[in-house]
């Protein structure tokens, strides 16, 4: 099943009469449910942006999107909210938690706004906070705890309202290589135990290591596409190889870990 669908997206930037600037040119993604899906690309090539089209965030200039069988282009913009807020979490590389709220607080946000019943509630933030390993700090404030949990509590919230997708931009960039393994590993758990559909976009090759497909997008355009087998170590270093072939400007390759 196909949980989302983009087809033909063409984002153009700029004004009529102006310098016009082609981001992302004939983009055509097609994620199944409980699909783990990376995008990968040099600096400038488009990632932000096709990821912000589909979080219906920013409109394609041409082309078409479908999450979960609907095109959120038809909706108004009360409906498109309410869409957003059911169908997708989102993950941001600066976690995005409320620094005046606890972190139990900050990961029921999202069903304390679908006015969920407290039972409902507590049920789920204890699986996904046990899946997560945060269990221990759900009462701490938000400065009190490290970033790596500070993003698995982040990752709860996105996950606890059940999104059809998860979206994530750069979810490692502000974690040290220990934090980024364990927030992986998280993320990883919540694919294969839960079903959770991903799609990740990251410039870090350890990250991109555990999804189960790579897209990898240059000037725009797609460019090429692989899977990994069994080996997370292999597929590490089939990451490394077509990264050296796209070539352009990774300014965060990292050494092998883990
Ligand atoms: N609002 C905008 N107006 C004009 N051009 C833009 C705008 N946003 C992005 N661009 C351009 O579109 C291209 C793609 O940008 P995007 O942010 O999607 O790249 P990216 O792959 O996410 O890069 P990075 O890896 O640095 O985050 C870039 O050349 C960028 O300068
Ligand atoms: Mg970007």
């Amino acid at each position: 099943m196909s949980v989302l669908k983009a087809q033909g997206l063409t984002k153009v930037y700029g004004t009529k009469g102006k310098m016009v600037y082609k981001a992302l040119e004939d983009i055509h993604l097609d994620i199944q449910k409980g699909e783990f899906v990376g995008v990968m690309g040099p600096s400038g090539s488009g990632k932000t942006t096709l990821l912000n089209i589909l979080a219906t965030i920013d409109k394609a200039t041409s082309g078409k999107v479908e999450i979960n069988g609907t095109d959120p282009a038809s909706l108004d913009n009360k409906k498109l909210a309410l869409f957003r807020r059911r169908e997708l979490g989102f993950i941001f590389q600066d976690f995005n938690l409320l620094d005046t709220l606890s972190i139990k607080e900050n990961i029921i946000l999202p069903l304390v706004l679908e006015n969920a019943h407290v039972n409902e509630i507590e049920t789920r933030l204890n699986t996904s906070a046990d899946l997560l390993n945060i269990s221990h700090i759900l009462h701490k404030r938000t400065y009190e705890v490290s970033g790596g949990q500070k993003q698995r509590a982040a990752i709860a919230r996105a996950m606890i309202h059940k999104p059809a997708i998860l979206l994530a931009d750069e979810l490692t960039g502000n974690l040290d290589s220990k934090s980024a393994k364990d927030v992986m590993d998280s993320l990883k758990d919540l694919n294969e135990q839960m079903g959770a559909t991903i799609m990740m976009v990251t410039h870090d090759p350890f990250a991109a290591s555990y999804c189960k497909r790579i897209v990898f997008i240059k000037d725009g355009k797609f460019f090429s596409e692989i899977r990994r087998g069994t080996n997370r170590q292999a597929f590490f270093q089939q990451i490394l190889d077509s990264l050296s072939v796209l070539g352009g400007n990774f300014d965060e390759v990292s050494p092998a870990r883990g």
